[in-house]
């Protein structure tokens, strides 16, 4: 299969680009598009046939469901059986964004998006060529990141290429994304409200909002979750190909215990990669050392973690080894991701 790529405007998106992409949409294909936060790989929501593409296409295990992306608040009404309070203050406040709503579905939304579960994911991106896409579309576009599944996500074009090139119809090449980790995904089923993944819109934000809510265990990524919530807690995810290693804890002593296993794996003769921040850059003499940014500046980070994770499988590391950041505002998803992606290999300094 063919898989055209179309350069995209990202403020203006041009007109002639969005019916394109809009056209292969409502015909049932698939189109890989920029979202504010991360790449989506797009479908008609309400076809299953188009979203069965979806799942062939990132090889996504059939048990995991999408986030069906809007362009209307309206949506809500029709894709879920009721909407609550809490949904609408929480729209208002923060969609169009990186923000996903979990409610009871409606009879609309096929089984197949959902992956038979009675809860449907709901998000307004913001990203002017995802909102231009969904209202040419005219209908809800289910969206998961365009990676194949378990590999790290999508913040540029190329990085959907190298996981999805001849297995989709479209790409609209809009450049990097802005966030660069996935929306926060909130379960509004639930009492308190529950944050099933932490990402573009930090838990200090929600709690403004809502007063109360609570982390799912697996949200923090620190231990692997017995009983998911969310299917998609249960798999491997954003992992790249060499073997990913988080050491966390005391910020003086992170830098000295990364120097100290890059050697032992060096010894060995294992090729070393380091995730560092740039205060500690100019520390590491045994490995191959790449910034994420700055630790005062954790949106940075958010915005590089997926592309380091790959870069630094491109440089065809053995091992790569992450310093850990403080869990604060888009902390908390960047620390989600690394934990995650390391398969849960944390050491302590
Ligand atoms: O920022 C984002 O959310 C991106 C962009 C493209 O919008 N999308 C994204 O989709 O990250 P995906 O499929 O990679 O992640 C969706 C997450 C998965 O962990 C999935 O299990 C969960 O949301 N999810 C989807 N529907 C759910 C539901 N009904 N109940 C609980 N979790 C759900
Ligand atoms: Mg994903």
């Amino acid at each position: 299969m063919a898989t055209r790529v179309l350069r995209v405007n990202p403020r203006r998106p041009e007109p002639w680009v969005i019916r394109e992409a809009a056209r292969v949409i409502r015909e049932g294909g698939t189109v890989a598009f920029p979202t504010e936060t991360v790449y989506g790989l797009g479908a008609d929501a309400l076809n299953p046939e188009a979203v069965g593409k979806i799942f062939w296409a990132k090889r996504r295990p059939a048990d995991n469901p999408l986030i069906v992306h809007v362009d209307d608040v309206a949506w809500l009404g029709r894709l879920a059986e009721r909407v609550p309070g809490e949904a609408l203050r929480l729209a208002e406040r923060f969609w169009p964004g990186p923000l996903t709503l979990v409610l009871r579905k409606s009879g609309e939304v096929p089984d197949i998006t959902t992956a038979g579960l009675e809860t449907v994911a709901v998000r307004m991106p913001r990203h002017p060529v995802a909102l231009a896409l969904i209202r040419e579309s005219g209908r809800p576009i289910a969206a998961p990141s365009a990676n194949l599944a378990g590999r790290p996500s999508p913040t540029t074009a190329q990085h959907v290429a190298e996981d999805l090139m001849g297995r989709i119809d479209l790409i609209l090449d809009g450049g990097p994304t802005e966030i660069g980790v996935e929306s926060t995904v909130i379960d509004l089923t639930s009492h308190p409200p529950q944050i099933l993944r932490p990402g573009g819109v930090s838990l200090e934000e929600l709690r403004e909002v809502l007063g109360e809510v609570e982390l799912h265990p697996a949200a923090l990524g620190k231990a692997e979750e017995r009983r998911p919530k969310s299917p998609g807690m249960k798999y491997r995810h954003y992992a790249p190909r060499a073997e990913l290693i988080v050491v966390e804890g005391d910020p003086e002593r992170v830098p000295v215990k990364i120097e100290e296993i890059a050697r032992g794996y060096r010894a060995l003769g294992r090729r070393v990669g380091i995730l560092a921040t740039d205060e500690n850059l100019g520390r590491y003499r045994s490995g191959k050392a790449v910034s994420m940014g700055s630790r005062r500046d954790p949106e940075t980070i958010a915005r590089n973690i997926f592309g380091v994770l790959r870069e630094l499988d491109r440089e065809g590391v053995d091992i790569i080894i992450a310093e850990g950041i403080p869990e604060e505002g888009i902390g908390l998803a960047v620390m989600n991701r690394l934990r995650k992606a390391s398969g849960f290999n944390i050491i302590r300094a």
